[in-house]
């Protein structure tokens, strides 16, 4: 059986998912796109919306030019219409909203100005009309922005490296998104991803270990499929891309393929997918 969109699904998913780590290089970006083709390969409409102005997008949109008057940060100035800085279709069902440093740190300063939060809760609102699954990467420290991005949202992921230092940092995000939900009753952490796993050693299983009793500690779905470390996805960086679209057959991308089949089952989305086994 084969993964794709279900006849009946007219009206949007309307999903908003953070991907959210309190560490830089914790491997969100990578999370945010891959996983975001891969849900699209399965017949979701997808919109990855960049709120890192540090922007690591450039290495998933290939050679297409953005700039401040075509960003997100452009869209929250009001110096755009959101359609003006969306680039459509990079692949097959998935949409991006592109950021430029300058554009969205400036935005991102004066999220509290009145004007600049009534336009992020529009676009939000907009995408939550016109496409099933919303991932919004996010930069790896706390700000008003991605505060903000957090309690608008239904699910946060949580991308998460079976490492000491990872590990430690895990409660605090999800303490994080508990505030929020106590306050605001969502988001729900829709899963921990883990990543970046190789060798067998104690070490890591030790890790693995960790993050299990931390999750059911938290009473929060931890995937059972899990993304090996794997040198495809510097390649597929270089070169401006997903890496199911670099090499459709890689470890690495039938790994992403399988953490959305679990996700789409774990929230019992329409999409169809084969049987994965949990
Ligand atoms: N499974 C993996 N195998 C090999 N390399 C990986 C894997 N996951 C992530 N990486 C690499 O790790 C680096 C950091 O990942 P990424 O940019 O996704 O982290 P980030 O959390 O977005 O960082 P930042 O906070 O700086 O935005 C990247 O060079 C990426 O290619
Ligand atoms: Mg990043």
């Amino acid at each position: 059986m084969g993964a794709g969109r279900s006849p009946y699904s007219a009206k949007p998913l309307g999903e908003i998912i953070t991907v959210a780590h309190t560490k830089g290089g914790a491997g969100k970006t990578t999370m945010t796109f891959n996983l975001a083709y891969s849900l699209a390969e399965c017949g979701a409409r997808v919109l990855v919306i960049d709120l890192d102005q540090q922007t690591g997008q450039s290495a998933f949109i290939g050679e297409r030019e953005v700039d401040s008057k075509t960003d997100v940060g452009a869209v929250l100035l009001g110096y755009a219409e959101l359609d003006d800085a969306l680039i459509t279709e990079v692949h097959p069902g998935l949409d991006v909203l592109p950021a430029e440093e300058l554009s969205l740190g400036s935005a991102s300063e004066q999220i509290d100005d009145p004007e600049i939060l009534d336009r992020f809760h529009t676009l939000i609102d907009t995408a939550r009309d016109r496409w099933d699954i919303v991932l919004i990467d996010t930069p790896g420290h706390q700000s008003r922005l991605v505060s903000t991005a957090m309690r608008r949202s239904n699910g946060v992921i949580v991308p998460m490296v079976p490492e000491a230092g990872p590990v430690t940092e895990l409660p605090t995000i999800l303490n994080t998104i508990r505030a929020a939900a106590e306050t605001y009753r969502q988001p729900e952490v829709y899963g921990i991803i883990k990543l970046r796993i190789w060798g067998n050693s104690v070490y890591r299983r030790v890790a693995e270990e960790q993050i299990r009793t931390i999750a059911e500690e938290y009473g929060v779905p931890l995937l059972h499929n899990k993304v090996p470390e794997d040198a495809r996805f510097g390649e597929a960086h270089l070169v401006g891309l997903p890496v199911g679209a670099y090499e459709h057959g890689a470890r690495a991308a039938v790994a992403f393929r399988h953490v959305a089949y679990e996700l789409i089952q774990l929230r019992g989305w329409r999409f169809t997918v084969p049987q994965v086994d949990l």
